[in-house]
């Protein structure tokens, strides 16, 4: 059955995280997302609150989903509705972060004493388990078939989407005259399929700057509202605006 998004209601109120809230909404398959001003920088402890950084991260979000979904990549997106919101699936979310990595940097360059920067030979791909009291271990297939997080069909696709999302955004971010050095994704199911869910934003991938090397990770963090406000609105631009554009796409944005 087609739903019209437009036509949605948000209901009550799903889950305040960090830097989104979730709605219900009236419709029992879809869910408000909400995205929030804070800034929590990769590189740094303490958040600070950004005007217009929850419009921007809307925006860009929204944007990148069409780009996979250009892709054939299944996404949570639905749309977005009333300038504030992207209505998504209600997903059952496999608990854990993939971070796909192309280059050392952060927890990586510090595990395995690498270079920042340094190229890898090929992507590598991490799970860690979605637990803040445990701390976030990183866990493999074996230890989410042991816990009953998930199963090998799932696994395999989680690994067959992180992949092509990895070339296509690394492409993307390129033709942006950015580096994708590594990023955060989520997957949740629904109906027996797994789809790619929560964001995909500047918040959750660690670019750097070809056009004058800035690491855009490091450059929040500490740094004033107006300041960090300019890098979002900059990179924002960058993103939705490109010089070449992406081929596929004749988006809404
Ligand atoms: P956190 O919960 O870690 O503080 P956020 O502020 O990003 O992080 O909150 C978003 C939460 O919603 C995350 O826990 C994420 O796993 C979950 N989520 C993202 N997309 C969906 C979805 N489509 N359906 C259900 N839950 C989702
Ligand atoms: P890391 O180097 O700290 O492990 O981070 C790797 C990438 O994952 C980086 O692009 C930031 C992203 N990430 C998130 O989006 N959320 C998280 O909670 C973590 C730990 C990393």
């Amino acid at each position: 059955m087609e739903v019209n998004i437009k036509k949605l209601e948000k209901a009550q109120l799903f889950h305040d995280g960090k830097t989104k809230k979730l709605y219900t909404t009236n419709h029992p398959e879809f869910l408000f997302v909400e995205f929030k001003n804070e800034v929590f920088p990769m590189e740094g402890k303490k958040s600070t609150k950004v005007r217009g950084k929850s419009a921007i991260n809307l925006e860009v979000a929204s944007y990148i989903f069409q780009f996979l979904d250009s892709y054939h990549i299944p996404t949570h997106f639905m749309g977005k509705v009333g300038g504030k919101y992207m209505v998504v699936r209600r997903l059952e979310m496999v608990p854990i972060h993939v971070i796909i990595r192309n280059a050392a940097a952060g927890s990586f360059s510090k595990s395995f004493r690498m270079e920042d920067g340094q190229i890898l030979p090929a992507p590598i791909i991490e799970f860690y388990f979605k637990n803040a009291k445990l701390g976030y271990p990183m866990v493999n297939e074996y230890h989410l078939y042991a816990f009953g997080s998930s199963n090998q069909d799932e696994i395999r696709n989680i690994q067959r989407y992180s992949a092509k999302i990895n070339a296509v955004m690394k492409n993307f971010f390129e033709r942006r005259n950015f580096q994708l050095i590594d990023f955060k994704l989520e997957f949740g199911r629904s109906g027996g399929k797994i789809y790619v869910a929560d964001e995909i934003t500047l918040d959750t991938c660690r670019l750097w700057d070809q056009t004058d090397d800035r690491h855009l990770e490091k450059i929040t963090a500490g740094k004033k509202e107006t300041e960090i406000s300019k890098l979002y609105a900059e990179i924002r631009q960058r993103i939705l605006h490109p010089r070449t554009k992406d081929e596929k796409l004749n988006l809404v944005r």
